[in-house]
């Protein structure tokens, strides 16, 4: 291994001394085989300092759904950075922007922009407690949004801290946070309608939000179970409490529209980040006129000095044009390839008798290796956060170390990015470095 990541190692000796943990981010400590350092992409590849390429799968952690320095995308920031990077003040292209979003995104009848998607939560959390006049905010188990202090709880809590299944306890994720009471937050089941239901017949009328990533992301790419995503709609309308959909990964990727557009539910508000720009550091905070009225009438306060910077704002543009193109047909492509990807890995899986778990989208989807999984019996889907400990992180970890080692780049924690870019032909060089995973790590791992 240390031939193939020389300069990796140096580099990241190198960093540690002066870059706390030679990483800008503590996701990026954790991964395969170690983080390594890279030296450009182009499409669907990536190459790394010491010369190696990959089929890339992270593209960034969801951002890159054009794949890897798209020219467009890059054309338009750079012809925009030519008459300046931040003016601090209004500009066309910002108009032309959220008009654009706001004729994509159903529920987009007012929009901000901000660079984060951590920053873009802070705000629809700020909105849906003013609007309410109420404290609490419902979240889910096991969901990811972002990393600020109001909401970095119970994303992936020890089992042994972290109370009933059905009730479980609201615990921060990160030391020097609010303890759990204080956070004003209450955390419940994913893709568990009783649950939520018994808990707002008592409570309904405290509560400000729920927030949710309308497919579960970031823990198992699990999808919403049928009439779930309407019976969440219907129940925050009964109690008068803000719906939030969080679609920094499911926006502009699941669908043009997201999420929202995919399912065919209206949130009151939403959050994009990632994929609206390609790459471009935008986030984008949305929804109805009756809660981004109170930040157009400055009784909310939004703010941030990068907020709509110029280059960021063009690249998103570009961006747009070429998702909107012919009706959207990129999103047909991704969708295919994608779906060849993940028959591929089932059906490799299961010619050499390795149980696995693989689901979500051809956009984005999951694989994970179930720790136990009786002999003939197909291995379950996982449906929420508890489900997902069903999986065998460990020997996950060994296969992306693997498939890292073959030139195939993959997330640690199981998810799969897809983009225009990957064809066919990248499809079946996976499924060939998988093979011999499979073969040569995996069937030696597998319980018997
Ligand atoms: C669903 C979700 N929400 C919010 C965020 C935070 O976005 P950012 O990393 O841009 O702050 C992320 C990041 O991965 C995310 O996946």
């Amino acid at each position: 291994m240390s031939s193939r990541y020389a300069k990796s190692i140096a580099h990241l000796e190198r960093s540690r001394k002066t870059l706390a943990g030679g990483v800008s981010s503590n996701v990026r400590a954790g991964d395969m085989p170690f983080p390594l350092f890279f030296d450009r992409g182009l499409g669907s590849h990536l190459w790394d300092v010491d010369g190696n390429e990959y089929i890339d799968y992270v593209l960034g952690r969801g951002p890159l759904f054009l794949g890897h320095t798209h020219q467009e995308v890059i054309d338009a920031t750079c012809k925009q950075l030519q008459r300046g990077q931040i003016y601090a003040a209004q500009h066309e292209l910002e108009f032309e922007l959220s008009e654009r979003v706001s004729r994509i995104v159903p529920c987009a009848e007012l929009v901000r922009f901000g660079i984060s998607g951590s920053e873009a939560v802070h705000g629809a959390l700020r909105l849906a407690r003013a609007a309410t006049g109420r404290q609490t905010i419902i979240k889910f188990e096991g969901q990811y949004h972002g990393w600020l202090d109001n909401i970095l709880y119970s994303l992936s809590p020890d089992l042994a801290r972290a109370g009933d299944q059905l009730h479980p306890d609201t615990l921060p994720e990160s030391a020097g946070q609010l303890n759990s009471t204080d956070s004003h937050l209450v955390t419940l089941p994913w893709n568990n309608l009783p649950v939520i239901e018994e808990y707002l017949a008592q409570h309904g009328s405290t509560i400000a939000a729920v927030i949710t990533e309308p497919v579960m992301c970031n823990t198992a790419v699990i999808p919403p179970l049928p009439g779930y995503l309407e019976a969440l709609r219907e129940i925050c309308t009964r109690y008068e409490i803000v719906l939030i959909f969080d679609e920094v990964i499911t926006g502009f990727r699941l669908s043009l529209a997201g999420a929202q557009g995919f399912f065919n539910i209206v949130p009151d508000l939403t959050i994009f980040g990632k994929a609206i720009a390609n790459g471009m550091p935008i986030s984008c905070l949305a929804g109805k006129e009756k809660y981004m009225g109170l930040i157009a009438a400055g009784k909310v306060g939004h703010g941030g000095t990068y907020n709509s910077i110029p280059p960021a704002v063009a690249g998103a543009i570009a961006t747009l044009d070429v998702l909107e193109r012919d009706e959207g047909a990129v999103y047909k492509t991704v969708t295919s390839v994608g779906n060849s990807l993940m028959s591929g890995i089932k059906h490799l899986a299961d010619k050499q008798g390795i149980p696995v778990v693989v689901q979500g989208y051809g956009t984005i989807f999951y694989v994970g290796f179930p720790k136990t999984s009786e002999a003939g019996k197909p291995s379950q889907a996982v449906s929420d956060y508890r489900s997902s400990l069903g999986m065998n992180q460990q020997l996950y970890g060994e296969f992306v170390s693997a498939m890292v080692d073959r030139g195939v780049r993959i997330i640690p924690r199981g998810n799969w990015f897809l983009s225009s870019e990957h064809t066919q032909s990248d499809v079946d060089a996976t499924l060939g470095a998988i093979e011999s995973v499979f073969a040569e790590v995996l069937s030696k791992a597998v319980p018997a």
